[in-house]
């Protein structure tokens, strides 16, 4: 018996296994809008046998999205092109996830393979970018962002709620907060971006204060019965880790007392000088102790492609959901290969029906 291929309920919502694919931006958007890429992109990931297909970072705003070619959700144009992508992701079996964000510091950056670097202030598609402290992150994201007023906050809070309300009207039954990778939450909580001296910085509880106001405002809008999940980066490694730790297990504690119903483990991601040990399943001991220290169930990535490593991973208790990422834009149909590998009875019925049948037919 697979514990990869273990079906997984929260909330209302089954997951049919214990394969999620995490969110992978595919900066081919215009003005926020989701086009024929992304329908196709999406339905192919869900039909390949994923249980959970989470969405791309989704901007709030328009000055959230990371490059111009990232998807937005701050109006209902957008959410109207998304709710393609939800029925196309459901239709295929799988539960159509949608991570709303804010890429702070690290927005209005240049597509990744045409330089990943800021864009520069006399290019048309200069906007400012917004951050808790006036802190560059640094290296080829160099540029020195506006720190926010109680104004922005309030503002952005409210953004949130907002794509969260678009998201549940355009059919998306699994949320996740872009909390993680040094965008604009990560940076609330990381002393490598927040030296604010107001009730938003200084201490772990004033550094995570943005992150629980905003689970807050988000939970008003989102249904009480479907899985209210974030993204947060729990290790920087840059020397700090056990402090770190300790304090983002605090914080998703305190999440958890606030309605949120899963984590999804990741790296902070906030500073260049980060020592971060790659490698196979290097995440889930990690992500374990969150598991254990928070008792919330979680999810990670981050090198679980071996499909042995995956199953290691569940069956050793660190996570309840794997992420599998890079190698289903090489294969969608993953999930498929991974139940051969491990076994499964009848592999090819991970796929939809007019794949399995013939796939088991003429042999
Ligand atoms: C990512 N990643 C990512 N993470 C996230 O939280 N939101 C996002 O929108 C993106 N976008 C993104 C785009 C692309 C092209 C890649 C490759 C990655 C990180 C991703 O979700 C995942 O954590 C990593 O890819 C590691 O998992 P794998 O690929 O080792 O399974």
């Amino acid at each position: 018996m697979s514990a990869l291929f273990t079906p997984f309920t929260l909330k209302r919502v089954t997951l049919r296994n214990r394969i999620a694919i995490p969110p992978m931006c595919q900066y081919s958007a215009q003005n926020g809008m989701a086009n024929a890429w992304h329908l196709s992109h999406y339905a192919s990931l869900a039909r390949g046998g994923a249980g959970l297909v989470i969405v791309e970072a989704t901007a709030v705003s328009p000055e959230g999205r990371i490059t111009p070619a990232c998807l937005g959700l701050w109006n209902d144009e957008q959410a109207a092109e998304l709710a393609h992508i939800a029925a196309a992701i459901k239709a295929a079996g799988a539960v159509p996830g949608i991570q709303i964000a804010h890429a702070g510091r690290k927005a209005n950056a240049n597509k990744p393979w045409e330089g990943d670097d800021h864009i520069a202030a006399d290019d048309p598609r200069y906007w400012e970018t917004l951050s808790p402290s006036a802190i560059p992150f640094g290296q080829h994201l160099d540029r020195e962002p506006r720190a926010m007023s109680h104004a922005d906050i309030q503002r952005l809070q409210a953004d949130f709620a907002a794509a969260a309300r678009r998201a549940r009207d355009a059919g998306f039954e699994w949320l996740e907060l872009h909390f993680a990778h040094g965008y604009l939450a990560q940076s609330f909580f990381s002393v490598h971006a927040n030296q604010r001296e107001d009730e938003y910085g200084g201490s772990a509880a004033g550094r995570g204060r943005f992150l629980l106001e905003t689970l807050a405002a988000v939970r008003q809008e989102w249904p009480a019965d479907l899985p209210l999940t974030a993204r947060f980066g729990v290790i920087e490694y840059d020397g700090n880790d056990e402090q770190t730790q300790q304090e983002a297990i605090a914080l998703t504690q305190s999440m958890k007392e606030q309605g949120l119903d899963m984590l999804s483990v990741s790296v902070g991601f906030s500073t260049p000088q980060a020592n971060i040990p790659w490698g196979p399943a290097f995440l889930a001991p990690v992500a374990g102790r969150v598991r254990r220290e928070a008792q919330i169930p979680v999810a990670t990535a981050w090198g679980l492609e071996n499909p042995h490593h995956a199953e290691a991973a569940l069956a050793e208790g660190h996570i309840d959901l794997a992420m599998i990422g890079r190698v289903h834009l090489a294969n969608p149909n993953w999930p498929y290969q991974a139940a051969q590998a491990l076994g499964v009875e009848r592999p090819s019925w991970v796929l939809p029906a007019p794949y399995a049948h013939w796939l088991e037919r003429y042999r």
